[in-house]
């Protein structure tokens, strides 16, 4: 894939990875379209890419609804008469214990971080199957390879949904012209504690226990590599490699035994059921 002057709809593209991704596919010559909930940051990018030159349309959209990602559709066609690339990144976490965890709760973390996804599939895929090219990349996580903590089974819940549909979906998409890739970085220093939600606990620091994983990287390195892996049609981009090849491959050497060691190396969760 040719990054200058592809057309490049990223959603969360407002902050965080999205944010840094936009940067660099505007970088490289890109034109971008941005979408996001949060208008403020959203006015913000398309000052920031117009002022460094480049040409960007910003459209809200709120992944967990269908008219929001035909709209988006709409929008990008229109104004740019094409979509190369599409990234549905926008995500969200809620953590707490799953048996507390509102069916509501359920819905929200699910309708953007799953089915948000889904819903960018399903609104550009046909334009590219017609041109027989484009490249869509889904950003899961580290999460969506293997359970890394207890204390945010909705979220690993989601991301492994993303992982299965991403891979299943360069399965079919591939053969067919349109590149597929899958994005599990370990942890990113953005703004994605700020939208978090608590959910069946009083005090969340009460729940959030340590959770073993590489220190976060910056949004910027994880854009550098999605890009890249874009340009020459790579599946998984990851950070933390070592931490993740090695766990990804004792799960899959013995997945009884992953299991087990990973409850060793977890503090107990507290038992909020037991007076
Ligand atoms: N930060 C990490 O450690 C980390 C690690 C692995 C994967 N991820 C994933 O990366 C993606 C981006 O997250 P981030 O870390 O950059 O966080 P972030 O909060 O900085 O950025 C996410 C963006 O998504 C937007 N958003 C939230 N809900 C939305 C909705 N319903 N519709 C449209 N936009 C919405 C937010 O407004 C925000 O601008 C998420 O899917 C997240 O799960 C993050």
């Amino acid at each position: 894939m040719e990054i200058r002057d592809a057309v490049a709809v990223v959603t969360g593209g407002a902050s965080g990875i999205g944010r840094a991704t936009v940067r660099e596919l505007a970088g490289r010559g890109a034109q971008v379209v941005v979408a996001d909930i949060h208008e403020d940051r959203l006015e913000e990018v398309r000052v920031e890419i117009e002022e460094s030159g480049g040409r960007v349309l910003t459209v809200r959209c709120d992944v967990a609804y269908d008219d929001q990602v035909e709209h988006l559709r709409h929008e990008a066609l229109e104004e740019m008469g094409r979509v190369d690339i599409v990234m549905n990144n926008a995500g969200v976490v809620a953590m707490g214990p799953p048996e507390r965890m509102t069916m509501e709760e359920w819905d929200w973390i699910l309708q953007v971080n799953v089915y948000g996804v889904i819903r960018g599939v399903r609104a550009f895929l046909p334009h590219m199957l017609e041109r027989g090219s484009g490249h869509i990349v889904n950003t899961a996580s580290l999460a969506g390879l293997f359970a890394y903590a207890w204390d945010s089974v909705p979220y690993i819940t989601g991301k492994f949904a993303v992982a299965g549909f991403t891979e299943a979906l360069a399965l079919y998409a591939r053969p067919l012209g349109v590149g597929v890739t899958l994005v599990c970085p370990g942890l990113v220093d953005t703004n994605l504690g700020e939208t978090a939600r608590f959910v069946g606990v009083d005090d969340p620091s009460t729940w959030i226990k340590e959770i073993q994983l590489p220190a976060a990287v910056a949004p910027e390195e994880v854009a550098t590599r999605v890009v890249d892996a874009v340009a020459e049609d790579r599946f998984l981009v990851t950070t933390a490699e070592d931490h993740v090849k090695e766990r990804v491959t004792q799960r899959a050497a013995d997945h009884d035994r992953f299991v087990a060691d990973m409850i060793g190396r977890l503090p107990t969760p507290p038992n909020l059921h037991r007076p």
